[in-house]
């Protein structure tokens, strides 16, 4: 598997991810608001932009999206989100990295795999300590995180979404 930024040549597989996950009504972590963009070009237009520290939107920090293809088939089967740095939100509630993997390829371990990329990603943007949350009682996510060295904080109880969140440190440095 390897982690891409998204380019137009993904587009109608882009698509097809994002109609996967509306279909099963999922939470789509880690994907740019891309449940907001039926147009996949534009939802590239507009990750790209978030990267860039002088296009994004006031109160965000900049993100790297990536795409998560599978070498053999050109497949994305997931989708991560970096976050360069915290905001009190971030600090608080969403973490440095969002995530999700399409609902017909979970538990074949890619959750895991896209994550340890990820955090190799966080070295090269300089990051040491990395922060991630799940919901409490998504096991999934937990075993994610688990899998990759998180060390358990906190748990906080997010008012707007009526959700306890727990809260992972990675070390990475
Ligand atoms: C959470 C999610 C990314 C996990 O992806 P995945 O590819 O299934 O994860 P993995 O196959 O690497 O599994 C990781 C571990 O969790 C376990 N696991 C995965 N799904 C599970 C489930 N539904 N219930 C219990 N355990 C589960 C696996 O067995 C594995 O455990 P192991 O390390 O002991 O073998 C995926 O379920 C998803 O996209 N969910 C919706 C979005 C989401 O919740 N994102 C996370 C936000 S923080």
């Amino acid at each position: 598997m390897i982690l891409l930024e998204p380019t137009v040549e993904y587009a109608r597989q882009i698509k097809e991810f994002r109609r996967e996950l509306l279909l099963c009504s999922d939470t789509m972590d880690g994907t740019g608001a891309l449940k907001m963009y039926d147009d996949p070009e534009r939802w590239i237009a507009f990750v790209t932009a978030c990267k860039d520290p002088n296009k994004v939107r006031p109160g965000l920090v900049p993100a790297t999206q990536f795409i998560c293809v599978r070498e053999e088939d050109k497949k994305i089967v997931g989708m991560i989100q970096i976050r360069h740095s915290l905001n009190p939100f971030l600090e608080k509630y969403g973490g440095h990295i969002g995530y999700c993997v399409s609902p017909g390829e979970r538990r074949n371990g890619y959750g895991t795999k896209m994550l340890k990329m990820a955090l190799k990603e966080c070295r090269k943007i300089g990051l040491e300590m990395v922060l991630v949350t799940c919901i409490r009682g998504n096991e999934g996510s937990r075993g994610v995180i688990m899998s990759n060295g998180g060390i358990y904080e906190s748990t906080v109880f997010e008012k707007n979404r009526g959700l306890y969140l727990e809260r992972y440190w990675i070390d990475i440095s």
